[in-house]
C-alpha cells in the first residue's frame, strides 16, 4: 500500500489549467462584496412568501400562472399536480467522472456517471450504478477499484466525452487530454484536473435491473490545495462545481445557507 501524499509524489505529467478556478473564485468574491443576502439573513416570513404565491388560494387566484399549476384534475385533493409514471427523477445529482483501470492488464479508463452518490458516513461509502454492457463494468468488476472525480464547469465537455465514448474504442485520457494522476491507495489513477479525487475499492455487487450497483469504500481523498483557504477549510464554492439534471449539465450556483442555519439562534 502506498501512503505518500499527492503532494510528495509531485505534479503528474502535465500540470492542470486553473484559469476557470480562479475567475469562479473571483466572481464569488465579488457577488459577496456587493453584498448578495444569503438566505440566513433573510426573515423566514419573507422566504415562505417566495415559496408561496402561486399557490395560495389555489385555483382561484392562480388562473394566469404556469399550466403545471392549474388544475388537471378538479375532482382530485391535488388538482394542481400530475402524476407521471414511476422514473428517475431525482435531480439535481453530480455528474462525475469515474477513472479505473491501471491494473490486471486493463488501461486507464473514465467513465462518466450520474448515477452515483454517498450512503454510508462511518465507514465512508459511496454508491455507483453501471449497465454491465460499459466497459468499465468490466474493469471495474475485474479489478474492485475505482476513483470518482468531482466534476466542474471547466471539465463538463470532458465529462460529456467520457459519456459518449467507450474504452473500448479509444483511450478516454489521451482523447480529453486529462491528466492521469497516482492515487494514493489503489491502482486506478486520479484525474489531475478534478478538485475532489476519491479513492475507492469495491465492497459489495448488486444486480437491480438494467444497471449493478458497487457499493465501495472510500480508503483516500485528494483534494486540490488551490480550493484550500489558510485555514485548511475546503472552499468547493470557487470550483464552479457541476450537477446534472434531467440530460443538462448546470453549474452549481449561489450559497443560500450553512448546515443547521435554519435554527441558529440571532
Ligand atoms: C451525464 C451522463 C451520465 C451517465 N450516467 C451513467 C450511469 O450512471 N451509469 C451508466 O452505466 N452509464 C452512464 N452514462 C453512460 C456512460 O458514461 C457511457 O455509456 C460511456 O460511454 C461508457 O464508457 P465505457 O464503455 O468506456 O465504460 C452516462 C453518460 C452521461 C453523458
Amino acid at each position: 500500500m502506498r501512503t505518500s501524499t499527492a503532494k510528495k509524489q509531485g505534479p503528474a505529467k502535465a500540470r492542470p489549467d486553473r484559469a476557470p478556478l480562479q475567475s469562479a473564485r473571483k466572481k464569488h468574491d465579488e457577488r459577496e462584496k456587493q453584498g448578495e443576502k444569503h438566505l440566513e439573513a433573510r426573515p423566514d416570513s419573507a422566504l415562505l412568501q417566495s415559496a408561496r404565491p402561486a399557490l395560495d388560494g389555489f385555483p382561484a387566484r392562480n388562473a394566469g400562472v404556469g399550466s403545471h399549476l392549474r388544475p388537471q384534475r378538479p375532482d382530485r385533493a391535488n388538482a394542481w399536480k400530475t402524476i407521471w409514471k414511476p422514473g428517475t427523477m431525482l435531480a439535481p445529482v453530480p455528474a462525475v467522472m469515474v477513472s479505473c483501470g491501471g491494473k490486471d492488464g486493463y488501461k486507464p479508463n473514465i467513465i462518466t456517471l450520474a448515477w452515483a452518490g454517498t450512503v454510508c458516513s462511518e465507514p465512508p461509502m459511496i454508491s455507483v450504478s453501471i449497465r454491465p454492457e460499459r466497459y468499465s463494468y468490466e474493469i471495474i468488476s475485474k479489478t474492485g477499484e475505482f476513483v470518482v472525480n468531482v466534476t466542474t464547469a471547466a471539465l463538463a465537455k470532458a465529462t460529456d466525452m467520457c459519456g459518449v465514448k467507450s474504452g473500448r474504442d479509444v483511450d478516454k485520457f489521451a482523447m480529453t487530454g486529462l491528466t492521469p494522476l497516482p492515487s494514493n491507495v489503489v491502482s486506478a489513477p486520479a484525474i489531475a484536473e478534478s478538485p475532489v479525487n476519491i479513492e475507492c475499492r469495491v465492497k459489495s455487487t448488486h444486480k437491480l435491473g438494467s444497471h449493478v450497483l458497487f457499493l465501495a469504500e472510500i480508503v483516500s481523498v485528494q483534494v486540490s490545495e488551490e480550493l484550500m483557504d489558510k485555514k485548511g477549510k475546503l472552499r468547493l464554492e470557487h470550483a464552479d462545481l457541476l450537477a446534472y439534471a434531467h440530460g443538462e449539465y448546470y453549474v452549481l450556483g449561489r450559497r443560500l445557507g450553512f448546515f443547521g442555519f435554519s435554527v441558529k439562534r440571532k
